[in-house]
């Protein structure tokens, strides 16, 4: 399977989790590049999803990386548990964290590449300082808590900046977008500079199936975006 430079997250909220195996697998076959797991705590935001045991699980049935968007109020209390279950790379939000720093660096120290999250609402300057000890960024496209939410048109321009940012700290960073992400949103966020799109409801709620909603999401993304993509991450 051709593996394509602006990279598909299947975001796992989604998937019918009586079949989750299944729908992980499908995913795979069809050139997922990533799965990414949401991991809710009721209190940073309003509702609850899956813990590490799930992380465990899918661990044994698939090769892909695994993402882990943590939306807990204390992610430094379950870093550990999630590397140990399996996880790739752990994912934590800007908001919320007076140490998001120390936070960043323990994921480090457990061997994984750190990420940080921005809601719709928070600025791209709060990542400037950041930057340069994450391996990703992750640019919230809806409130977090809820996957099937329409798209914050407000958060382009912000994609753009960071775009710009990482284009002077970090290169080698990717940018992620995550919610609302369809085949009419892609090709804007894939515009706007994102190069990983993290999706749900397009990728496991389409009745058309995984592999066919990946690959329609896929046919929209603009090829001289990618290209334009390509060109700078290798000028
Ligand atoms: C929302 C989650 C998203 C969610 C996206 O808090 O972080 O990853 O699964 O779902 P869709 O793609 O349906 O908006
Ligand atoms: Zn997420």
């Amino acid at each position: 399977m051709e593996k394509y430079a602006v990279k598909l997250a299947p975001s796992i909220l989604a998937a019918d989790f009586a079949r989750l195996g299944e729908q992980v697998a499908e995913a795979e076959q069809a050139g997922a590049d990533r799965i990414h797991v949401d991991v809710m705590d009721g209190h940073f935001v309003p509702n609850l999803s899956m813990g590490a045991p799930i992380v465990q699980s899918l661990r044994r049935v698939t090769r892909l990386p695994l993402e882990i968007h943590l939306m807990v109020n204390d992610p430094d209390f379950f870093l550990n548990e999630f590397v140990e279950a399996g996880a790739d790379s752990i994912l934590v939000h800007w908001e919320g964290n007076p140490n998001l720093h120390r936070t960043v660096q323990r994921i480090k120290a457990l061997g994984k590449p750190a990420g940080v999250v921005i809601n719709p609402a928070t600025p791209a300057a709060v990542l400037e300082e950041i930057l340069q000890d994450v391996e990703q960024v992750l640019i919230m496209t809806v409130n977090p808590g809820f996957g099937h939410q329409h798209f914050v048109p407000t958060t382009l321009p912000k994609i753009q900046r960071v775009r710009q940012m990482i284009k002077q700290v970090k290169l080698e960073c990717d940018l992620e977008v995550d919610g609302g992400i369809d085949t009419k949103t892609a090709p804007l966020a894939v515009a706007a500079g994102a190069n990983v799109l993290v999706a749900g409801t397009a990728i496991f709620g389409e009745s058309e199936g995984v592999a066919a909603a990946m690959e329609h999401l896929r046919a929209t993304i603009p090829q001289a975006s990618t290209e334009r993509y390509e060109q700078t991450k290798h000028a």
